[in-house]
């Protein structure tokens, strides 16, 4: 069900400085198609060469094309792991073949943090109290109940296990604000639309808030708002993450009313963390990204400049 063309890479030519494998999650999102852009692009300023995979969701393939990437001898392997567990056979491969890992995106949990060299990337957790603390701030104080769905991202990744636990560690403050529905979908539009649909034939007009993982779930639930005859953004509020241009249109025009901006632009400070690494400098564990909110109002100032 990928809403996005799949991406082949144009680095296969002639092999420059350096090798390097990147094995991405899929095409399930617009925050992705920029991320891999992102990647293809500052790789190619570099001058590296770039062996890209599409695992379309997929562990196992993801496994596969990490193997692939151990057998071409790769310099070193980015990537975003579809799920944060399950990866410490194919890391343990790759770190006996002396080639290092640097996870882009999202994290991993292994029993041996010495898989993996760098992680760069956001900070998800934040992300979900950046969410929950505007809501409280926005339908707090009013002394009614307020009734939120959840639309997850993939199940046992690492955005999804975060914003879920950062929102919630946050509405816990306040008994008001009830999670009804914590529905599992897989950050694309269609799993929005589908999931909210079907919440709102249980729930009907019961529903006050939808907090979406991603831009796409979010666009997806806008939809079947709409298609169930109910204003998006006015009759039930959406709150979004991600922040990609066709989200914060959405946003400006009152369809959304929160989005929290997860930065998929990690290209250079990737090809950066790739240098450093070769000439035998010493990363840090984690690099985490500088990233803001939009409400309707920031929102039309930040399309005029937002590339993705
Ligand atoms: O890991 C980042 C998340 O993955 C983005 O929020 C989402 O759009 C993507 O698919």
């Amino acid at each position: 069900l990928a809403s996005y063309p799949a991406i082949s890479s144009p680095f296969t030519e002639e092999r420059h400085q350096l090798k390097i494998g990147f094995a991405q999650v899929g095409t399930e999102s617009g925050w992705r198609l920029a991320h891999t852009n992102s990647v293809m692009a500052a790789a190619k300023e570099e001058g590296f060469e770039l062996l890209y995979e599409n695992a379309d969701q997929s562990q196992a393939k993801q496994v596969e094309a990490i193997r692939k990437f151990i057998q071409a001898r790769v310099d070193i392997i980015v990537f975003s792991p579809v799920v944060k567990t399950g990866w410490d056979q194919v890391l343990q491969e790759a770190k006996q073949a002396g080639i290092p890992v640097i996870l882009s995106d999202r994290e991993v949990k292994t029993e041996d943090d010495s898989l993996w060299t760098s992680y760069i990337g956001s900070d998800f957790v934040e992300e979900g109290r950046r969410a929950a603390r505007w809501l409280l701030q926005e339908l707090g104080s009013r002394g009614r109940k307020v009734q939120i769905v959840e639309l997850q991202g993939t199940e046992g990744s690492d955005p999804a296990a975060g914003r879920k636990q950062g929102f919630e560690e946050v509405i816990g403050n306040d008994f008001n604000f009830q999670l009804i529905e914590s529905l599992k979908g897989d950050f694309t539009l269609e799993s929005g639309r589908a999931l909210m649909s079907e919440a709102l034939q249980r729930r009907g007009g019961d529903i006050q808030v939808v907090y979406a993982h991603n831009d796409d779930m979010a666009l997806g639930a806008m939809q079947a708002i709409e298609r169930f005859g109910l204003q998006p953004g006015k009759d039930i509020v959406i709150i979004s993450i991600d922040a990609t241009k066709t989200a914060l249109k959405a946003l400006a025009t009152g369809k959304l009313n929160f989005v929290v901006e997860c930065n998929p632009l990690l290209g250079p400070q990737l090809m950066k963390a790739v240098k450093d690494h070769k000439e035998g400098k010493e990363l840090p564990m984690k690099i985490i990204t500088s990233e803001g909110v939009f409400t309707q109002d920031s929102a039309k100032r930040e399309l005029q400049s937002r590339e993705y």
